[in-house]
């Protein structure tokens, strides 16, 4: 592309795919092929997917799986995951299936509070500050009842408001720091309204406050937190150590043993503990996009949580403790099952009716546990067969598709390569062997 192009929002989808293919694929009629391959037939649909985003052209799609076998809290539950990467919902599935004879998952909601923020620059007297929050304060949130009404009605609203002096941090800044409950709404919108409406009133009053005697504080910005450090989940499983059996060869409590120490590094060893968690979040992203959530959000908060005292850790910890093995982690989880894209996206709808309809706090719960279960999965591999064996079982399974092997084909395959490494041309090799 040698200029720039105006005025393409405004293009038709396939005015949009005409530009695109003559720009980038010197006119290949192949492009448009698969790009409407992935339309759907039902037009209505179609133009919800396309109303979710702009300057849509096309769908990109990831397969919606189902681990199931996951008894939390006593309940039995079948996770939905969208995900493609593969041996992910094998391994959540398999995780599930380990804790369902060892007493299942078990969580607690820590809280659920969530927060944002109208930053403030101010050069003058801090007292004036003070004194000025301290008369407006009542006000500012008086001028919420209307925004607050219907989140009220549910259980949430506005939890509290309070100034902030980050003068240490920079010199003339402070905050207004708002706490929220919003029930089983994610509630960005509702707090950035909020936040946008304290703005204003906060402006409104200083205008006519005359100890600023001209000074006035400057409204940078207002928006909310997706740090939520109060907005947590607590999840564990346990087991006595002799009831964990041998695990790939190796006896329960060299399994615990080994298990614990690879946490261990984790916690301490920030190359270790970005992978460590980076499999959570397999999990955890999994059910945050299969749910209709934002999955950006959930990631920026539970990174941050992860760094929490200034170097980056584990989000896991376990131990062993009277002879039984303890495995927990905390997540810091805003989500919802109501509005946004979870109402929206027929699929989310669908998963959200998997997990039986439920509050943002089982929600919560659902999501801390396949992220607990993922890393589980991929410590019981690590830290016995190694964690190539499975990929490569898994990746074999997707190129023997790739080559067209049918059936009964894969199945022989599967066992012509149990013990070696797989590539694209020793399987084709082997496939046109097999049919002579
Ligand atoms: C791969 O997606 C995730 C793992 O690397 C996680 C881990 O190393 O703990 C297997």
């Amino acid at each position: 592309m040698d200029k720039p192009i105006s005025g393409f929002s405004k293009l038709s989808k396939t005015q949009k795919i005409d530009w695109l293919i003559q720009e980038y694929f010197s006119n290949d009629s192949q492009v448009k092929e698969i790009l409407t391959q992935y339309w759907n037939d039902d037009h209505k649909l179609q133009e919800l997917h396309d109303g979710f985003s702009e300057n849509t052209i096309t769908n990109f799609y990831f397969p919606f799986g189902l681990a199931p076998n996951f008894l939390v809290d006593g309940k039995l539950v079948t996770i939905p995951m969208a995900i493609e990467e593969s041996s992910v919902v094998a391994a959540a599935s398999k995780a599930a299936k380990f804790w369902l004879k060892r007493g299942g998952f078990k969580t607690t909601i820590k809280g659920t509070v969530k927060s944002g923020q109208v930053h403030l620059t101010y050069e003058g007297d801090p007292q004036v500050m003070v004194d000025f929050f301290a008369f407006a304060k009542a006000e500012l949130i008086n001028s919420l009842s209307q925004i607050n009404a219907s989140m009220k009605k549910r259980g949430g609203g506005i939890i509290d408001l309070k100034l902030v002096d980050k003068n240490a941090s920079m010199p003339g800044y402070y905050q207004l720091q708002a706490t929220f409950e919003t029930k089983d709404a994610m509630g960005a919108n509702f707090i950035n309204t909020t936040l946008e409406q304290i703005a204003t009133k906060f402006r409104e009053l200083s205008v006519s406050y005359e100890p600023f005697n001209g000074e006035l504080p400057e409204v940078v910005m207002s928006i909310l937190s997706n740090y939520v450090p109060e907005c947590v989940v607590h999840v564990e499983v346990s087991c006595p150590i002799d009831e964990i059996g041998e695990v790939n060869g190796i006896s329960g409590a060299d399994f615990a043993r080994k298990f614990t120490r690879a946490v261990e590094i984790a916690t301490v060893e920030p190359y270790r503990a970005v992978t460590h968690n980076k499999g959570i979040m397999n999990g955890i992203d999994a059910v945050v996009i299969a749910t209709g959530n934002d999955f950006r959000a959930v990631e920026a908060g539970v990174h941050a949580y992860a760094a929490r005292d200034g170097q980056y850790r584990s989000l896991t910890n376990a131990r062993v403790e009277n002879d039984t093995f303890v495995f927990e982690a905390d997540f810091p989880l805003a989500l919802g099952t109501v509005g946004g894209l979870t109402s929206l996206h027929p699929l989310s709808k669908l998963a959200l009716q998997i997990l039986e309809n439920p509050t943002a706090e089982q929600l919560m719960r659902y999501t801390a546990v396949c992220g607990l279960a993922q890393n589980f999965a991929a410590l019981h591999s690590l830290v016995t067969t190694g964690i190539q064996a499975g990929h490569m079982k898994m990746h074999l399974v997707n190129m023997l598709e790739q080559i067209g092997a049918t059936d009964p084909e894969k199945e022989l395959l599967k066992k012509e390569y149990a013990d070696k490494t797989p590539s694209f041309s020793s399987l084709k090799e082997s496939l046109e062997k097999l049919r002579g």
